[in-house]
């Protein structure tokens, strides 16, 4: 049995803040979030303005937690106290009131971000450690929305949370060395991997990422290969454990287009722009998975991979 998933969160690098943490939005990284947190013992508020997300939240932590069990590697019991630890909230305001760290894990926007920070510093107790789950989104930019910007820093998990064993911490130009070292202590106790990088855009996930997706949808738009061949070569050839094609396709094509956008305008460098296929598929409203299509086409119940006809 894992010891991470003992309950007590005793020792929590938290310290005198407290053991409390508030994740804020409770979308496909908002509950995966909560969901580790609350399996390492800490008590969670999951906060969100759609309640019909909320619902949703709990009801996937549920189910992905009865697979642990399934799996062996939770207990039923264990399983009733990660559920016992999470509490959903519908007001910012009432949901980080007590926090000793805040996640924030809202819609990739920036005016949203900014303003979300905004309010979170208005309510969130003095010292409390406000982190975001941003992809692309200058950690700076979001500090200096704060009275804090010492306290405020990346906490970036990948999809899904609850099995991606990496969690890249970033560094905004103010964020305390002490603020960084709790970060990577309390993502030890999750039972994940921390790996500290500085605030550039992209960090270092999707600087490295993104331009091989977007290089992948290039060699597809000028004829090179098609969506198989690519996911294939990459697949077989350089042992990545899905294509591409089909990463992008779960990523969202939107959030790689706007990653990519992050990248082009704050480097200042045209390597960075989107393929125009990926723009003409984002504006046809065909962004993966979520969608229904992107390179592939997905059916509800189906695991085949099936390109889309499109593509064809
Ligand atoms: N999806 C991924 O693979 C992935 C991976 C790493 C990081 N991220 C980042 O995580 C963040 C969340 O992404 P996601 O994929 O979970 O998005 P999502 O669209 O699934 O969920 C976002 C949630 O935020 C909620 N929200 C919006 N405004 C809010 C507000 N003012 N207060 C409270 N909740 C609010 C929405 O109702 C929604 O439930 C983004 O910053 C994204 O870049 C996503």
């Amino acid at each position: 049995m894992d010891t991470q998933n003992n309950l007590e969160a005793t020792n929590s690098p938290l310290g005198a803040r407290g053991g409390f943490v508030a994740i804020i939005g409770a979308g496909t990284m908002g509950n995966g979030i909560a969901h580790v947190f609350a399996q390492a013992g800490f008590k969670v508020n999951i906060i969100d303005v759609n309640a019909a997300q909320l619902q949703k939240a709990l009801t996937t932590i549920d189910k992905n937690l009865d697979r642990q069990v399934a799996k062996g590697t939770l207990t039923a019991e264990q399983k009733t106290a990660t559920l016992a630890n999470i509490t959903s909230v519908n007001s910012i305001a009432e949901g980080v009131k007590h926090a000793a760290l805040v996640v924030e894990a809202a819609t990739e926007n920036t005016d949203l971000k900014l303003q979300i920070f905004k309010q979170i510093d208005e309510h969130a107790p003095e010292g409390c450690i406000l982190a975001s789950n941003t992809s692309s989104i200058s950690i700076t930019k979001i500090a200096a929305a704060t009275k804090r910007p010492d306290l405020v820093i990346g906490m970036h998990f990948m999809n899904p949370v609850p099995v991606m064993k990496l969690v890249e911490i970033i560094n905004g130009y103010a964020t305390k060395k002490e603020v960084s070292d709790t970060i990577v202590e309390l993502s030890k106790q999750l039972n994940k991997v921390p790996c500290v990088v500085n605030d550039y855009p992209g960090f270092i996930a999707n600087r490295i990422l993104m331009p091989m997706i977007n290089e992948a949808i290039y060699s597809l738009y000028e004829g090179v290969a098609g969506v198989e061949e690519i996911d294939t070569v990459m697949k077989l050839g350089m042992a990545h454990p899905m294509g591409p094609l089909q990463l992008a396709d779960f990523i969202g094509l939107d959030v790689c287009h706007s990653i990519l956008k992050v990248m082009q305008d704050g480097f200042g460098n045209p390597k960075y722009a989107p393929c125009p296929l990926l723009a003409n598929m984002v504006l046809a409203g065909k962004v993966g998975a979520k969608s229904g299509e992107g390179f592939y086409k997905y059916t509800a119940g189906s695991k085949d991979l099936v390109v889309s006809e499109s593509f064809q």
